[in-house]
């Protein structure tokens, strides 16, 4: 007797007229008066669910299958054979099933067809993968996160691990999550009246990174091509579908490289992982097509077969300020691009993903290459329709005088970057690389909008369950 994921059942014929277990959950069951229940299984393993069929002449049909309600654990054994009901390919003759786990009050199981909006959902993050939808979801994110280490290993990237915790900001602004196991009610004060961090954990104020950036550049300069994939800690009080306090975020760095040379490698990353997903993930991506986005498949296609349009920043602001749609607030020449802004151009101008670059230094972080006109800096984001920005890069800063004065000129504190500042003392080289948010491409290739419900159990603001 073979034991089988559903998966592997519908993955070919080999199984059939032969006695197979199965393990997994009840998602509907229905009892005919002539003493035949049918009952759908689930488990996880791909979106299809498994017809089994029971007889009144089961040892425990009266006492336990007849008592069966969504949500219960059972395992069957019978035969698999061609089903000849018309919704499903497959069915299973049980010789024997074993109830695990009921559940307590069927009637108030918290999966519910009818209860299940995303909204709903997203309050009981610890069941939600108990829906279709949710499945689907970790799935993908599954098969997304298998596509992009294949494709970074087959391009010869190497995978660092880089540190969650530490001292720096690595974007050299923004709001971090403190970590620190001083004693909150009894905090040591030092000489001038503040906390006194040398008694911290560490010896001194400590963080949740929000960048792995720094640290992978390191690396970069000697291992050439590394990656680091991690999850990334913002403090922002920003609520909105694209932003959570704990994201993964994929960042790339290359030694030899500019700006351009990132931009088609972050081209090619994301269009090997659509077709991978294009390839291997059908019918998840079918499910998302009958009840998400009618244009996934043809979305999808498309941004293969596309080269994206890059385009100036400064030529970004010229749309804007000839469009006539209203935007909040008016945009001028140096300002940031808010989503709204984002939005027009890929939704409404280029109907199609966009590459910025060039932006001005004012807007971008420490550490980007300045461009001859001095007024902006080498980098470039990716904006993708629906969601705005996906991927945020630069050329790096490899002239140790220009990135000292930069530091200064945003007054960081130059003694806290001067390990980052070594790699430009000994052997600096042209390198450059990007940070994709994961949550925002699975936004994008899903039609899902919102990222909370595309990670497992989301953090935001007042919002931590689990
Ligand atoms: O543009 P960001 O801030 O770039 C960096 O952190 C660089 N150090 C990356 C690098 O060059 N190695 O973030 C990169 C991407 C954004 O484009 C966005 O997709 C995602 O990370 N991101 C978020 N995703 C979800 N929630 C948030 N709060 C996010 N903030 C950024
Ligand atoms: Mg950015």
């Amino acid at each position: 007797m073979k034991l089988l994921l559903i998966k592997e059942v519908y993955e070919n014929n080999l199984f059939v007229n032969q006695t197979i277990k199965i393990f997994g959950w009840v998602r509907n069951r229905r009892h005919s008066k002539a003493g035949i229940s049918f009952i759908d299984i689930y488990d996880g393993s791909c979106i299809n669910t498994i017809q089994v069929l029971i007889r009144k002449n089961i040892l425990n049909y009266d006492t336990e299958v007849l008592k069966l309600s969504i949500g219960c654990s059972i395992c069957v054994i019978g035969k698999l054979i061609y089903s000849l009901g018309k919704k499903q390919r497959y069915e299973i003759q049980v010789k024997k099933i074993n109830v695990f786990g009921w559940v307590d009050q069927p009637e108030y199981y918290p999966i519910s067809s009818k209860k299940c909006t995303n909204k709903y959902l997203r309050k009981i993050p610890h069941l939600k993968s108990r829906t279709n939808l949710i499945s689907v979801i970790t799935r993908l994110r599954n098969e997304i996160f298998y596509a992009m280490h294949d494709y970074l290993r087959q391009n010869n990237y190497f995978w660092v691990s880089t540190p969650i915790i530490t001292s720096l900001n690595a974007e050299g602004a923004g709001a971090m999550f403190r970590v620190s196991t001083l004693n909150f009610h009894h905090l040591p004060i030092n000489e001038s009246g503040k906390v006194n961090f040398q008694e911290d954990f560490f010896g001194k104020e400590s963080f949740l990174t929000v960048s792995g950036q720094l640290t992978a550049e390191s690396y970069a300069c000697s291992m050439k091509k590394v990656y680091t994939f991690g999850p990334i800690f913002r403090a922002e009080n920003s609520n909105t579908t694209r932003h959570l306090s704990e994201f993964w975020m994929l960042e790339i760095e290359e030694s030899f490289t500019d700006l351009n040379d990132i931009i088609l490698i972050s081209e090619n990353l994301i269009k090997h992982i659509i077709r991978h997903v294009l390839d291997h993930c059908v019918p998840d991506i079918n499910f998302l097509y009958q009840k998400i986005d009618l244009s996934i498949f043809q979305r999808l296609e498309k941004f293969i077969l596309n080269k994206i349009t890059q385009i100036e920043y400064f030529e970004a602001i010229e749309i804007l300020q000839r469009s006539k749609d209203k935007f909040l607030y008016d945009i001028q020449k140096g300002d940031d691009l808010s989503s709204d802004h984002e939005k027009y151009l890929v939704n409404h101008h280029f109907r199609s993903p966009i590459f910025i670059k060039n932006y001005p230094k004012n807007l971008k972080s420490f550490y980007m290459r300045m461009n001859k006109d001095k007024e902006t800096v080498s980098a470039m984001d990716l904006l993708l329709p629906n969601i705005g920005e996906v991927i945020g890069g630069s050329q790096r800063e490899e002239r140790i005088s220009v990135l000292k004065k930069r530091i200064l000129e945003l007054q960081l504190n130059i003694k806290d970057y001067d390990w980052y500042l070594d790699l430009r003392r000994y052997g600096t080289v042209p390198h450059s690389g990007f940070g994709l948010g994961f949550e925002r491409l699975l936004s994008y290739i899903t039609g899902i909008k919102n990222v909370k419900d595309l990670i497992p159990f989301p953090r935001t603001v007042n919002n931590l369950l689990c």
